[in-house]
């Protein structure tokens, strides 16, 4: 059966030429990402898209917010299809632009007009196209530092959503102290966490991601424990504490190239999502890798992109029915753009 699809897979791959473009990102299953054209971290995949101008269909082996970014970022000629429309992230869900106004309204009533905002990529195309209309730009795990720096060189205070997480790691790494970020709840709308608003300069959006909550500080002092010299290397999407003991944090990109690079012999324990894990560890057996969680993380949303949705979606084309197209309409796609090319620009 699999061997069935992959056969059917390839066939219309061969049939499209360079009329067909897979991009996937890094935590696509393999039965997925063996047919993508290139993989990267989501700042790659977004020049990616930025770059293609010739490809009339961007089959996107990764989640709704990546396929929006492709779409913001061609031409109306060419189509963006995502192969299964559930493929979301619970952390984008965790912000909706209703929200964001709100939270905004509130934020610029107590510290006035001293705010920039900065939007994760992992978050819907409205709310970019918001940041955009509000002078502020996207970031990704892998630039997150130069767009904040970047965001303070414009005014006082910044409006990091919706990952809480890498909006604190990135800030601590800038020398911005914990007491002087708080966390906006969209739920509650209260700004929760700093004794004195007054010293505030970063504002966080309450939001996380669900599978890399899931990593510990006890799972580090743990595997230490049991391997003495392992070395950690975590994603910036996780707490503040565990990226605080891990050994080095980045992207996926960032921690591909780390693996890649690691002598022969070095043991290292991952805290990412779990694709990639097993991944690294099939195309480095000189190296030990293990799964810091040893539940292993998956990305469920991620996963959804399976083989059957893929060929689905690559065999409708030649059908001639385009099936799960993304679509951002054209007023909000152009003030995301703004906020995208804010960012890519620096990048
Ligand atoms: P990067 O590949 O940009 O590090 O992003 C990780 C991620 O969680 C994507 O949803
Ligand atoms: Fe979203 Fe986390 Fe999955 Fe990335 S790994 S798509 S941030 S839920």
């Amino acid at each position: 059966e699999r061997s069935e699809l992959e056969a059917r897979a390839r066939a219309v791959k061969e049939r499209f030429g360079r009329r067909l473009f897979i991009p996937g990102h890094h935590y696509q299953k393999d039965e997925v990402i063996q047919f993508a054209d290139a993989t990267g971290d989501s700042l790659q995949l977004a020049q990616l898209a930025a770059k293609n101008s010739e490809a009339e269909y961007i089959v996107f082996c990764g989640v709704h917010f990546m396929a929006e970014t492709a779409d913001i970022l061609t031409s109306d000629d060419q189509t963006v299809i995502l192969p299964d429309l559930r493929a979301g992230c619970s952390m984008a869900d965790m912000a909706d632009i209703f929200q964001v106004e709100r939270a905004w309204a509130a934020l610029i009533e107590r510290f006035g007009e001293t705010i920039v905002p900065l939007v994760y990529v992992n978050s819907t195309a409205a709310i970019k196209a918001f940041v955009g209309r509000h002078g502020g730009a996207t970031v990704t795990s892998s630039n997150a530092k130069k767009m904040m720096a970047w965001a303070f060189s414009r005014n006082e205070r910044i409006f990091f959503l919706p990952d809480q997480h890498l909006g604190r790691n990135t800030a601590y790494a800038l020398g911005i102290r914990l007491d002087e970020m708080a966390v906006w709840d969209p739920h509650e709308e209260t700004l929760q966490g700093a004794d004195d608003l007054d010293k505030v300069k970063v504002i966080l959006w309450k939001g996380h991601c669900s599978v890399h909550e899931n990593f510990t500080v006890r799972q580090i002092e743990h595997i230490r424990r049991i391997k003495p010299g392992i070395h950690v290397i975590v994603h910036p999407e996780c707490s503040w504490e565990v990226v605080q003991q891990a050994d080095y944090a980045g992207s996926t990109k960032y921690i591909i190239e780390t693996i890649r690079n690691a002598p022969p012999g070095t043991q290292w324990a991952i805290g990412t999502e779990m694709n990639l894990v097993n991944r690294l560890k099939h195309e480095h057996p000189d190296k030990e890798i293990v799964s810091l969680n040893p539940y292993m993380c998956p990305c469920l949303t991620m996963n959804r992109i399976d083989l059957p949705h893929f060929v689905w979606a690559l065999e409708s084309l030649e059908q001639g029915a385009i099936v799960n197209r993304i679509t951002v309409p054209k007023d909000i796609a152009a003030e995301a753009k703004e906020a995208l090319d804010r960012m890519l620009s620096l990048a």
